[in-house]
This record gives C-alpha cells, structure tokens and sequence, in this order.
C-alpha cells in the first residue's frame, strides 16, 4: 500500500482504489491523445518475440494489444492492476480482442507481487512509479526486478510534469505549481513521482540493473486539437486547476487556473488558435543481472 493510498484520497478521474487519475475513462483518453507517442516508447524497449511479459499497474490494458504483437504467438503476457474495476475491464476487453497470444490478467500490488522469482523474460510498467513515493519506490524496482530472470529487462515509463507546458499562457505557471505541491508536502508520492521522470534511469541503476538506458520523449500537440485531445487536456488541466487552488500558487496564477476549471467554458484556452502543450514522458530501461539474483528482497546476501 502506498503513502497515497494510506491517506484514502479519493481524487478526480479516480478507480475504485480512490487514487486520482486511475480511472479507465481518463486512461482511455490520455493512451488515445499520446498513442503514436506512446507505442512508440513501448516499441523500443526491446522485448522480443516468444517472451513472458509482465504489464505492471496495466490500468485498462491499452498497452496489451501491442504488447501481445511484440511477443506473437509464442509469447505470454501478464497484466496486474491493483484496482478491481480496472482489472476487469481489461479481462473484458482481452476476452474480446482476439490476440495473438495467452493473457492472464489478476488483482495485486507492485508491492508484493504474485508471481515466482524469473517469471518473467521482462516487466513493463507504465505511469505507475508515479504512485510511489521515494520512500517506497526502491521496495518495487526490488519486487520487478525479482520476477524478471536473470538477463530479462525492467522497463519503467512515467511522466515529468517539469515537462508540462502550455501556450499561450506565463511559461512558468506550471512550473510555480509543481514548486506549490512540493512545499506542501515534499514527499507524497502525488507530488514527488509525477517530476521523477527524468531520473528513471538512476532509480534503475541503484536497484542493481545493468546497461541501464533513458530516453525521455516530448508529445507536442498543436491546435487545432483532435476530439480526444481536447478531452484528455481539458480533464488534466480542470484537475491542475483544482490542485493549483488547494496547493496555493501565486496569487497572479489563480486567474489563468480557475479559467481552466471547465473545460466546456466559452473561450477556454484549449480553443484558442495558437494553443499549445507539450507532455514529456520518459522510458527507463535495465538488465537484471546474473548477480542480482539470489540477494533477496532487501538485497542483503
Ligand atoms: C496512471 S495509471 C496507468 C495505467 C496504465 N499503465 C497506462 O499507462 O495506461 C496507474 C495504474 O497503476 C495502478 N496502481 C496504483 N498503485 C498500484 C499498486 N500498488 N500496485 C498495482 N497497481 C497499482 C492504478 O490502479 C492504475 O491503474
């Protein structure tokens, strides 16, 4: 159980488990508007056909279709998700996808995962880091890098809201509310592992993964916007907007944020002609080495 999860926050776009931002429907939204981007990452990371991989924290499974392409016919995959709902609506959707491989998808945390040590040939867990705090992360990479044989591959892809930007708007807005959250509370996992993004690839390396690499990709979209871009911005900017207001930025931000509030409002920035936003994800990746194993969870001898 996570520090988030321990408060029992129930918070906007929010699955059974209260978390914020875990509902299928926001999911949905936010894999449609970043697709090319975000298929693109999942396709670099270098699973192999025939492999047994792990989708770990898999949401609504949307990765599970080109996770399933990656490893064909003769390949598995396992999907894990600690909220109910969002675990069976993914069995919903794998029941009707027709993919080329096995998939078994079960309730479970990345805490204490289900599985036997080298399950898998590699893990691949997406915006789900970011419900960890600093604290608690080092105990997951430990849990993903015991299910993955040695040789296997952890990948780990989440987002840097250092990276978040609109246009037209103060280049620092953003910025002043990332700097808010953290002066409330330096050490929620809400606060701290939506900016960790871009240091994936140290967290991976401290956990004892070799040939760790990082690459950190930048999903611009320009007006006017597709449908379901408007959506996914107009949803994560209303839940800014409402962050923005409890956290206490500076007084000269609040206008521009409570414009935001209501992504159906006349005028909304979103409309505007020369809208812009960019969203920066980053994907880390590492071997499990040989000598990884055997040293326990605790990585004592
Ligand atoms: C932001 S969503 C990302 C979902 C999916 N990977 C994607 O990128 O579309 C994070 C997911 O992690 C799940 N999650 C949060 N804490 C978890 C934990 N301790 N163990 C397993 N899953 C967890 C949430 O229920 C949610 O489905």
């Amino acid at each position: 159980m996570t520090s988030h999860q321990r408060r029992n926050e129930s918070g906007a776009h929010a699955s059974s488990t209260g978390q914020a931002l875990t509902g299928t429907g926001w999911l949905d939204a936010h894999f449609e508007a970043c697709r090319p981007e975000y298929e693109a990452m999942l396709s670099l990371v270098g699973i192999e056909p025939g492999w047994h991989v792990l989708d770990a924290g898999c949401g609504g499974g949307s990765y599970l279709p080109l996770l399933a392409e990656i490893v064909g016919r003769s390949g598995r995959l396992a999907a894990l998700d600690l909220a109910p709902d969002n675990v069976a609506l993914t069995q919903k959707r794998v029941a009707g996808w027709d993919l080329p491989c096995p998939v078994e998808v079960r309730v479970g945390s990345l805490g204490s995962l289900p599985y036997p040590d080298d399950a898998f040939d590699a893990v691949w867990c997406a915006n789900t880091t970011q419900h960890f705090d600093d604290e608690e992360l080092p105990a997951v990479l430990a849990e993903l890098c015991r299910v993955v044989r040695p040789g296997g591959l952890v990948a780990v892809k989440d987002v840097d809201m250092n990276l978040l930007r609109l246009f037209p708007a103060d280049p620092f807005l953003v910025l002043h509310l990332c700097e808010a959250s953290l002066r409330v509370d330096r050490v929620t996992a809400e606060s701290r592992g939506s900016l960790r993004g871009r240091e994936l690839r140290r967290w991976l390396e401290r956990s004892g993964l070799t040939e760790v690499w990082q690459r950190t990709t930048l999903i611009e979209r320009w007006a006017p916007l597709r449908p379901v871009e408007r959506r996914f911005f107009g949803d994560w900017l209303a839940y800014l907007a409402g962050l923005a207001e409890e956290r206490g930025v500076p007084e000269a931000d609040l206008a521009t944020w409570r414009a935001l509030r209501d992504p159906t409002a006349p005028d909304h920035l979103l409309d505007h002609p020369e809208f812009y936003a960019s969203e920066g994800q980053v994907v880390a990746v590492g071997r499990v080495p040989d000598a990884h194993k055997g040293r326990g969870r605790d990585g004592g001898t």
